[in-house]
């Protein structure tokens, strides 16, 4: 029997504690979001989060840049950010334009306000086992979502495909904390598929529509979807759901898997980061 991973679901249930934890605030978690220029995706992200932001009373503030920005002014909104004590989480969405250096950029941010976890401070700490302030929220996502369904991964053979800082490597961190073991596979790797084949949990995070065919499913396995994928304006994940799901044990679909997830987690981090700035143990 196969079942389907509910991420709205989850989703709901951990942005539904936030909302109630909100209510009681008196002064409301702040996240700073950093748009530069008008690329369709980003815009449509950042819309959602800070609707979501408002819908959970945090309050969200857009910072629009054009796309010819200079760096340096960039790294100026952030200086200023991480010095406003009325902003507790900031995040700089990806991807910037070409001219800009990302890792400059984000390693600006105050790794207290860290809100991706993309510094190297909080980065690193995620691969020291230490705890950072904040964790990747797609990966922290998925875990979550598994935790939900009382996955067990220890012992597990789990495939990443995608090596990304954002998705692909925090999440074979992550799933090594579970004791599963990781392999990581990305453009260059041979045989994909052999590897798939013989894995117990495929994470598939590499933005190709319909990569994942049941050729790549072996009989019971869990497979995530992470793509987003827009063609002629419909939604796709990575993984051809129609065909595949009936061979897994557990499915994602797209939409309704990660994507929620990943704004949860949003929440989540900025409400964490709130907290730890303001000491409370709520
Ligand atoms: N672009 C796509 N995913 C992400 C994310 O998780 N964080 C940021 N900052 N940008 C993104």
């Amino acid at each position: 029997m196969t079942i389907i991973l509910d991420g709205r679901a989850c989703a709901l249930k951990i942005t539904e504690n936030i909302k109630r934890q909100t209510e009681k605030l008196s002064k409301k978690p702040v996240l700073a979001v950093i748009l530069v220029g008008n690329n369709p995706a980003s815009e449509v992200y950042v819309r959602n989060k800070q609707k979501k932001a408002v819908e959970l009373g945090l309050e969200s503030i857009i910072i629009p840049l054009p796309e010819d920005v200079t760096e340096d002014s960039i790294l100026e909104h952030i200086y200023i950010l991480n010095e406003d004590r009325n902003i507790n989480a900031i995040l700089v969405q990806l991807p910037l334009p070409e001219h800009i250096n990302k890792q400059k950029v984000l390693e600006a941010i105050d790794p207290v306000k860290d809100v991706d976890g993309f510094t190297s401070y909080n980065f690193g700490r995620l691969i020291l086992g230490y705890n950072p302030y904040a964790i990747p929220c797609t990966p922290k996502g998925i875990i979550k979502l598994l935790e939900e369904y009382r996955i067990n991964l220890e012992g597990k053979k789990a495939l990443v495909i995608g090596r990304s800082n954002i998705v692909g490597k925090p999440l074979a961190l992550l799933l090594q904390n579970k004791n599963a073991t990781v392999t990581v596979a990305h453009s260059k790797t041979d045989n994909i598929k052999d590897i798939a084949k013989n894995s117990d949990i495929i994470v598939s995070a590499i933005g190709k529509p319909n990569f994942i065919t049941k050729d790549y499913i072996s009989e019971g396995a869990i497979v995530v979807d992470v793509g987003i994928n827009r063609v002629n304006g419909t939604l796709f994940g990575d993984v051809d759901f129609i065909n595949t799901a009936p061979l897994t044990s557990y499915i994602t679909p797209v939409p309704g898997g990660i994507g929620p997830m990943t704004i949860a987690m949003l929440m989540e981090n900025t409400f964490e980061l709130y907290k730890y700035q303001r000491n409370l143990f709520l």
